[in-house]
């Protein structure tokens, strides 16, 4: 392999977004090609929505390594409703960051619809965005209690009429496509995917993401396979898998075990983007060469670069640290930077800290 087949499968840092994603050729594997609205996924590789972490940094760095689609935090319908200003930054699309879905979570359909027409136009109260969403996302799998107990997210897995409501009315009131992000079920004993897939279906929607645990299960494994492979059997529109892809391996194991039309990865890509660019190796049937040192210490300074550039150094610096405790997991002296960069307090401080990181310097081993 030459060099510059080589760099086709690790993308750099400062490189125009998504570029690399573009410029792969296919060689082989099974396209996964299929469209959300005027959006086609050449091999259905997407970034989910994840509250507090996925952010404009991530979301960006992802779309850079090869996530083909990204998804907004979760946005509170109602608290659109009441033209809430910090709701405003969450809707907000930059170019990096596109093709982009906004997801919002409700459960009243006249709440949610209006929330879905507000946000079409790429602007909402004040927040003027580089670009329109390129979906509205619906939340139905958000386990949180203080969400569910309002009946919003995961709740309405227990409420395939309301999900359907929901969706028909958002659907109305927007020419953007629909889209749902479901589990497989409430809980072990009500396992009803398919029957609200169904319905959201039926009500509109244009593609369906199933995260395949129960709400009761959170985040534990095992993620149910075959409640996805039945999803993707029973609907016509788009389905798109979800859950433990930590790896190239689970990514194939998910398209190949449930049949799939794209998957969406989430924790794997914690402190991990090029997971996205390791993935489309896979389907592409090319080989993926890990970052090197120095490529994972210039990601990592990139990331905070952005998160303070985004959201100014003091909130910037406080949400880097987790961030970076990602980059360096498993790496030598990675407890001992996290102690350190949880008392740093400038942008100064941290890069100097992962700087001195001795992984970076060509050293490696494990001690996290
Ligand atoms: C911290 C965190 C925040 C999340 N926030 C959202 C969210 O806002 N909307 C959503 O639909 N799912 C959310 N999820 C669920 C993920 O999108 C995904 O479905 C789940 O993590 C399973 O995928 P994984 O096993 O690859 O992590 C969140 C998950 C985590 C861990």
């Amino acid at each position: 392999m030459t060099e510059s087949q080589d760099r086709w499968q690790r993308p750099l840092c400062g490189t125009e977004p998504g570029l690399q994603a573009r410029s792969i050729l296919k060689t082989s594997g099974e396209p996964m090609s299929f469209c959300i609205g005027n959006v086609t996924l050449k091999n259905g590789i997407l970034l989910a929505p994840m509250a507090g972490v996925t952010d404009y940094a991530f979301r960006a760095l992802c779309r850079r390594c090869g996530a083909e689609f990204t998804v907004s935090e979760m946005v509170s319908a109602k608290a659109m409703h009441y033209r809430d200003e910090k709701t405003a930054v969450l809707a907000r699309i930059r170019a990096e960051e596109a093709p982009m879905a906004i997801q919002i979570f409700g459960s009243e359909p006249d709440i949610m619809a209006e929330a879905a027409a507000l946000l079409a136009n790429g602007s909402y109260h004040g927040c003027v965005s580089e670009c329109a969403p390129a979906a509205i996302d619906i939340n139905m799998g958000c386990p949180v209690r203080k969400i569910v107990s309002g009946g919003d997210g995961s709740a309405l897995m227990k409420n395939p009429e309301k999900a359907h409501d929901i969706v028909k009315a958002v659907v109305a009131a927007t020419p953007l496509p629909v889209t749902v992000k479901i589990r497989a079920g409430w809980n072990e004993h009500c396992k009803n995917a398919v029957e609200v897939a169904l319905a959201v279906q039926e009500a509109g929607a244009a593609m369906v993401t199933v995260h395949g645990r129960t709400r009761e299960q959170l985040y534990r494994p095992p993620v149910d396979l075959a409640v996805i492979a039945a999803v993707k059997e029973a609907l016509s529109i788009p389905v798109v898998g979800n859950g433990g892809i930590a790896g190239a391996k689970d990514a194939l194991i998910m398209k190949s075990e449930t049949g799939c039309d794209g998957i969406m990865v989430a924790q794997g890509a914690e402190g991990n983007p090029w997971l996205f660019a390791e993935i489309t190796a896979a389907f592409e049937g090319k080989e993926y060469v890990p970052p090197t040192p120095e490529e994972q210490l210039c990601m990592a300074r990139e990331h905070i670069r952005l998160l303070c550039e985004d959201k100014g150094e003091v909130v910037g610096v406080r949400e880097a640290r987790k961030h970076l405790a990602w980059y360096v997991t498993g790496m030598r002296g990675a407890a001992a930077f996290r102690r350190a960069v949880n008392s740093a307090l400038t942008l100064e401080e941290l890069l100097q800290k992962l700087d001195a990181l001795p992984a970076f310097s060509g050293e490696n081993g494990g001690d996290s």
